[in-house]
């Protein structure tokens, strides 16, 4: 009768302890790809002094609002206004497809 009721309450506590579905707790720190996470250290090398943490500095926020793809890469190899052009010899087609693809990720969260 003694452990009966005993095996009752261990049984009580296990499952009230047990795992709960949550989400991800604030501030974990986002999944990259590895694609996106070789465009944060492209950007944070190539871009990050004049849109600092993808917000306005001498150049203005890129990641409060969605930029086409397309229009990032011209914006980038182009040097649309006081921005300079990069090309071919500092980025590569595959680095710069991986800073569009971390912005896209960066915009995304902003949503
Ligand atoms: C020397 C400073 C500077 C650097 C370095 C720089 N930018 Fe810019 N960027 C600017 C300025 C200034 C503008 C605004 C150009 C304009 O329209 O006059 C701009 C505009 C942009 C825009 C367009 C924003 C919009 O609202 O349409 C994008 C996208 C962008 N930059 C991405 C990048 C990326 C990606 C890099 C790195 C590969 C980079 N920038 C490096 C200064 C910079």
């Amino acid at each position: 009768m003694r452990t009966a009721l005993l095996a009752v309450l261990a049984l009580g506590a296990v499952t009230a302890c047990g795992p709960s579905r949550r989400g991800p707790a604030f501030g974990t720190p986002r999944e990259f790809t590895a694609q996106e996470q070789e465009g944060r250290v492209l950007f944070m090398r190539n871009c990050n002094m004049c849109h600092p943490g993808g917000s306005g500095g001498l150049g203005p926020s890129i990641n409060n609002k969605p930029l086409p793809s397309a229009a990032m890469r011209v914006q980038i190899r182009q040097g649309v206004g006081s921005m300079p052009a990069f090309t071919d010899e500092m980025l590569n087609d595959a680095q710069v497809d991986a800073i569009i693809a971390y912005l896209n990720e960066m915009q995304e969260e902003k949503g």
